[in-house]
């Protein structure tokens, strides 16, 4: 196994503090991830107390790993690290330990998009994805529908004009006081309502382009519990939940289907926290097959912000040698770009 060359990847990016060796065959040797329920008193991730909880679980998590893997520094090929998009603090965090990490050990540092990271998380559980392919990103802060031409090649075909897919999965959840994070609570509920309870409207159904609108959805929920009783939405918090996610994951379905028949995509790739839901899974695999074209999924515990997604994106980078320098700073900015 030591004949191979592994990346060191680490993931800073929010609130989860994750390390991973990944091997150049998109192989997880081994994988830690520390999340941080520091935050659960605050109400949402505190930027701050985000970054010095990265800095205090980031050696500990790469030594666990290099150790659960049996390797040592010699055995890396290179160190990745996402740099963009994410809470600035958090993200230096990571890149300056894998800079240190870089030019200490003489190896070369990719950097990697956070979530060029979600859509090569599929790379770690089907082998041999090949080009072209349309990748649905949706996660708490973005939605995205991308062309891959290669591994490394690729443009943006259609985008949220406000607010994410999963973003409005926690403003909703929050306006029926299911909790946080919105998404997975909303999605157990919906199982056991019924979807055609009310109608919340679908955003730029009719519209010929590829992008999203969800804050016409917002403030429909909003409006609609404020005239209902606390007791009615109570007792229909099922119906609800699966009415609302009708509404949240319908046009992504449908945009993503209609673009991949018009354009004679064959390999649809979904990622970010979004993915992780059973209706956007089931609908997506079904309207897919109707028209032949193959839907892949990470495994569950890969929807979620992890390092190992960030390894898998840096082996393009580093076959094609698309390594850093040294100089190289994290941004904020959102989007799915080549950094
Ligand atoms: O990709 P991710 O872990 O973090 C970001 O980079 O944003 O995505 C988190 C988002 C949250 O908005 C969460 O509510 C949503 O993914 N999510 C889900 C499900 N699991 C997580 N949304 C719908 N259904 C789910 N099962
Ligand atoms: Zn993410």
């Amino acid at each position: 196994m030591k004949a191979d060359k592994f990346i060191l990847a680490l993931e800073s990016s929010c609130d989860d503090t994750s390390a991973a060796i990944v091997s150049l065959d998109y192989r997880v040797v081994s994988q830690l991830t520390s999340s941080q329920p520091q935050h659960d008193n605050f109400g949402g991730v505190l930027p701050e107390l985000a970054s010095r909880l990265h800095m205090r679980n980031m050696m500990q998590l790469t030594e666990k790993v290099m150790l659960r893997a049996d390797l040592s520094f010699p055995d890396l090929a290179a160190v990745a690290v996402s740099i963009n998009p994410g809470l600035i603090g958090s993200l230096i965090v990571g890149l300056a330990f894998a800079k240190s990490l870089s030019w200490s050990i003489s190896i070369p540092l990719i950097t990697i998009n956070h979530m060029l990271g979600h859509v090569f998380a599929n790379h770690l559980s089907h082998q041999h994805i090949a080009p072209p392919y349309l990748a649905l990103v949706v996660s708490g802060g973005h939605t995205e529908l991308v062309l891959f031409e290669s591994d490394i090649k690729f443009t943006q075909v259609g985008k949220t004009l406000d607010d994410a897919a999963g973003e409005t999965f926690d403003k909703a959840a929050k306006m029926l006081h299911l909790g946080y994070p919105g998404g997975p609570l909303i999605d157990k509920l919906a199982a056991s309502g019924d979807s055609g309870f009310y109608n919340f409207p679908l955003a730029l159904r009719s519209k010929d382009n590829y992008n999203f609108s969800y804050s016409g959805l917002k403030t429909a929920i909003l409006q609609y519990c404020a005239n209902q009783s606390a007791s009615f939405i109570s007792r229909h918090k099922a119906d609800l939940a699966a009415s609302i996610q009708t509404a949240i994951i319908t046009p992504l379905v449908n945009k993503t289907i209609r673009y991949a028949r018009l354009n004679n995509i064959k390999t649809i790739l979904m990622a970010g926290g979004v993915a992780a839901n059973s209706m956007l899974r089931e609908s997506m695999l079904k309207e897919a097959a109707a028209i032949h074209v193959n839907v892949l999924f990470p495994p569950m515990e890969l929807c979620m912000d992890n390092a190992a997604m960030v390894g898998a994106a840096a082996v393009p980078k580093f076959e094609q040698g698309l390594f850093a320098d040294l100089a190289v700073n994290a941004f904020s900015t959102k989007g799915l770009r080549f950094v």
